[in-house]
């Protein structure tokens, strides 16, 4: 299993979800009356709001489902431009490009999360938000991506997916912007194979989040009746069974991100002191722990580290970076006529090509993902250790990883 919360599948979600089967009853609605509805994602949407610290909480099929709603919810549609890193998962690009908006990409920094400053030069009249994603756990700059985002009028949409549990400054993620999107695939701090999650505290884009994830229903399916719905939606709910599931991982949440800090403590520590080699910038020691990132001095001493090691710099990972996303690059997005890369009248506005990130590019030549609890080739995390590595493999990985810096420096 590639994620922390998926390797600590047991009894208690096994008892969740055969509780839910035992009566029988897997949809998302009932009746309190109902002793076979067991409200399971009522219960997790309750629960997590509350470990959050958020005042509303949708939970959904995905977390592309989630960022796509996030921005339904906002009202963004097309000729928008969305700002969001170039070091992220398709996703955050993908929903962005359904909402008919345009993704503009902005610089990372050594965090490996979005540069603000970026982020300011990239900002037109047309910029509606922006969507900082906490990239492996780590926090952005929320401080400053907050003050920027008010300074011009811009919504803040956190894409909180790979992030789940890690806070900044005191706040959980995905609470500090207008609103957030989480995951629960198999890769992320706590799984229910897939899922996903909206939270917000503002009551009206709770509406038109529930609202475009169901139907447009208002909350719980009150007003179903003809004549009251606002909003035209979708369906992105989850059933009764992932509900179960997550809420067996979410009770785990804080035993998975001690457990990942501990063992992510012990692996730096012994790294630590190795000339020619440092580590990511962390912007705030509440992150997940899910991976350690090594940033060497240059590209070539990062490819010869991997090469002996058997794995990539990030820069060649895939999945996550721009430079390696063939179903965007060398396409332009349209301004007005919105069928995003379908449609034979694109405009000369924004093209996305090779290397167009120059700083991100550099980072990300110089990084190597070590696993700690995301084991994940596609991040070039296929490398390192799992949340279930006693302290005997992490003294030998960490070992293994001193010599072959020592080899190559
Ligand atoms: C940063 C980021 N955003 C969005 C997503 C999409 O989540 P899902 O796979 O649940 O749709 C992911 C999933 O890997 C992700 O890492």
């Amino acid at each position: 299993m590639p994620g922390p919360g998926a390797f600590l599948f047991g009894e208690e979600e096994k008892k969740e979800v055969m509780d839910v089967l035992e009566k029988g009853y897997l949809f998302r609605y009932g009746s309190e009356d109902d002793a076979h509805f067991l409200h399971k994602v009522a219960t997790f949407e309750k629960e997590f709001a509350k470990y959050i610290g958020a005042k509303h909480c949708v939970a959904l099929s995905s977390g592309t489902g989630a960022l796509l709603t996030c921005l339904a919810a906002l009202g963004i549609g097309p000729g928008d431009e969305v700002i969001v890193p170039g070091y992220t998962f398709i996703a955050s690009i993908s929903s962005i490009i359904y909402a008919k908006a345009i993704p503009v990409f902005a610089e990372i920094d050594e965090s490996l999360t979005v540069d603000p400053d970026d982020i300011e030069k990239k900002i037109t009249e047309k910029t509606k938000a922006v969507m900082p994603v906490h990239m492996l756990g780590n926090p952005c700059n929320m401080d400053k991506i907050m003050k920027i985002a008010q300074k011009h009028n811009l919504y803040v949409i956190e894409d909180t997916c790979q992030a789940a549990g890690a806070a900044y400054k005191g706040r959980k993620l995905g609470t500090i912007g207008d609103i957030g999107a989480f995951s629960l695939n198999c890769f992320k701090t706590i799984s229910a194979g897939d899922g996903g999650i909206v939270v917000t505290d503002d009551d009206m884009l709770f509406e038109r989040a529930f609202g475009f994830h169901d139907q447009g229903h208002k909350p719980s399916r009150m007003g179903v009746e003809v004549g009251k719905r606002s909003m035209i939606g979708l369906n992105f709910r989850i059933n009764e069974l992932t509900g179960a599931v997550a809420l067996a991982q979410l009770r785990k949440i804080d035993q998975i991100l001690s457990m990942l800090h501990q063992k992510k403590k012990k692996l730096k520590s012994m790294l630590s002191s190795i000339e020619g080699v440092q580590f990511r910038k962390i912007n705030d020691p509440e992150e997940c722990a899910t991976l350690l990132t090594l940033l060497f001095q240059d590209k070539q001493t990062a490819d010869r580290f991997c090469e002996k090691a058997g794995t990539k710099t990030v820069f060649y990972s895939g999945w996550h970076v721009y430079n390696n996303m063939e179903n965007i690059l060398g396409k332009k997005m349209p301004t007005k006529i919105n069928c995003p890369f379908t449609c034979p009248y694109y405009n000369e506005k924004i093209e996305y090509s090779h290397n167009m990130l120059p700083k991100t590019d550099d980072i990300l030549q110089r990084a190597v993902n070590i696993s700690i609890g995301v084991v994940d080739p596609g991040l070039g995390a296929g490398y390192g250790i799992s949340i279930l590595s006693d302290d005997q493999e992490i003294e030998k990985v960490g070992k293994n990883i001193q010599e072959l810096i020592e080899e190559i420096l």
